[in-house]
């Protein structure tokens, strides 16, 4: 078949060559932006005087058809015009005729397929930030029913001191904040539009970028027609960001996974999100929760991968670059359905807070309260540390807890302990006292939940 691109080719490729340089099968995702794409175009050479009005606004009619036809799912691309932009163009050829060719004057598909993906990733980052705030939403949500929930706080997978069960989920509300900042910041670079870079050295017509950024709704225009086409810098950080977001997430999930456990009890994730076993039948599995860490692998995959197609591309364009594409919609896929998936899992699991609060008072949890108890004396921490230390290991040896030695063990320990220990050894009171800024303590966890709902308000 002949070529758009076909005058200096004596020869065509066969059809097998063809369909391993085509990105036509993923690239179609990109068909609404490459039609806007266009339309601001053509629109900027009718302004400029570069076409005739009648040209302008038959390719636009023959656009906008297109654009219909696109969003019924109408359009039938084919591999023998290998990409987006050049079936698009074929479409339109044969839709107005000849006059369609008058389409690509001052334009590439360098920049093109630049402007394309800007537009692709503006619009999926914006919907991407929105659902991490809902996310965000659900954990407040959540935490406010459990702020006088008490839970073992760890460190090394090992029981460390008691923790309001909010406060745990909060510190993911800020993780989550850090991620919604992120991909709000990486919009100030995406929103910039490389059209009229032209190929890598710009165009002879008297074309106008300024009006191509403003209609497509850019901020602005990359300064440097080189640098405006081969850069990926904007994917690439947004595979950053989304890496960043699916590790928190994947160490959400990891938690869940554990405190779903016969061996934790913590949590219960509903039967909406979880799946059962083809042969055990008493086996109830968090499948979304492990699927979610699994997929944190692949984005990570797609970071690496893009990173490695850019640092040996000399400048400017070299077809290497069509690889940035398919990492990066599968990757807007993972996160998306992952964010939803887990905002449901929140939403709908049932926490075990008498199984919780119960085990905070099997464990040692509480050893730090009595250190800070016999500093609050004047004994030098460190030697706080040591006496409850060996304190522990009694209880160790007799098979019992801090709260069941009797106060004349604690008074041979040292003389400075009075029976005011025992409150002081309840979990909901270590809580309930560690009102540092930022810490677990309940008055605390109720400020934090302010300032989150704030956030969260703000849109
Ligand atoms: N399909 C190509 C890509 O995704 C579009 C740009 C092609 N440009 C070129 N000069 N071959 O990168």
């Amino acid at each position: 078949m002949k070529k758009l691109w076909g005058g200096r080719f004596t020869k065509t490729a066969e059809e097998w060559v063809d369909e391993f340089g085509a990105s036509i099968p993923f690239d179609q995702e990109l068909v609404e932006e490459d039609i806007e794409g266009s339309i601001a175009h053509v629109t900027m050479l009718g302004k400029c005087g570069i076409l005739p009005s009648e040209d302008v606004e038959k390719i636009k009619a023959g656009l906008l058809a297109l654009l219909e036809k696109a969003k019924q799912g109408k359009l039938e691309f084919s591999v023998a015009y290998e990409d987006i932009h050049l079936n698009i163009e074929k479409m339109l050829i044969d839709e107005i005729g000849p006059v369609g060719g008058k389409l690509h004057t001052g334009r590439s598909r360098n920049d093109q397929v630049a402007t394309d993906m800007h537009l692709y990733l503006r619009k999926r980052v914006n919907e991407i930030i929105e659902l991490i705030k809902e996310l965000q939403k659900v954990l407040v949500e959540k935490a406010e029913e459990h702020v006088e929930t008490i839970v073992p706080g760890y460190t090394h997978l090992q029981r460390a001191q008691p923790i309001s069960f909010a406060h745990h989920l909060l510190a993911y509300f800020w993780m989550l904040e850090r991620d919604r900042e992120r991909f709000r910041e990486s919009l100030k670079r995406i929103n910039k539009s490389p059209l009229g870079a032209g190929a890598l050295a710009g165009t002879t017509f008297p074309i106008d970028r300024h009006l191509t950024a403003e209609l497509l709704g850019f901020a602005g225009i990359y300064e440097n027609s080189i640098d405006a086409v081969s850069d990926r810098d904007f994917i690439i950080e947004f595979l950053s960001n989304s890496a960043m977001l699916m590790m928190h997430l994947s160490r959400f999930c990891e938690e869940l996974i554990l405190w779903s456990s016969q061996e934790f009890q913590f949590i219960e994730i509903d039967d909406a999100f979880a799946t059962g076993s083809s042969i055990m039948p008493q086996k109830k599995n968090p499948d979304m929760a492990e699927l979610i860490r699994g997929k944190t692998g692949r984005v990570y995959g797609h970071l690496l991968a893009l990173l490695t197609v850019m640092k040996g591309t000399p400048l400017a364009y070299n077809k290497d670059m069509q690889e940035d594409k398919e990492g990066m919609f599968d990757t807007v896929k993972t996160v998306t359905g992952s964010l939803k998936i887990f905002a449901g899992m929140i939403k709908t699991m049932k926490v075990n807070a008498d199984v919780m609060e119960k085990a905070t008072k099997q464990d040692f949890s509480n050893a730090t309260e009595l250190a800070d108890y016999l500093a609050n004396k004047g004994v030098p921490f460190r030697e706080a540390h040591e006496i409850v230390g060996k304190l522990v290991l009694t209880c160790i040896e007799r098979g019992v807890f801090l709260a069941d030695l009797p106060l004349e063990v604690y008074k041979e320990a040292s003389p400075l302990f009075e029976d005011d220990i025992y409150e002081a050894l309840k979990p909901y009171t270590a809580v309930n006292r560690r009102n540092s800024a930022g810490g677990t303590g309940f008055a605390e966890v109720r400020k934090a939940l302010e300032k989150a709902k704030e956030i969260i308000n703000t849109p």
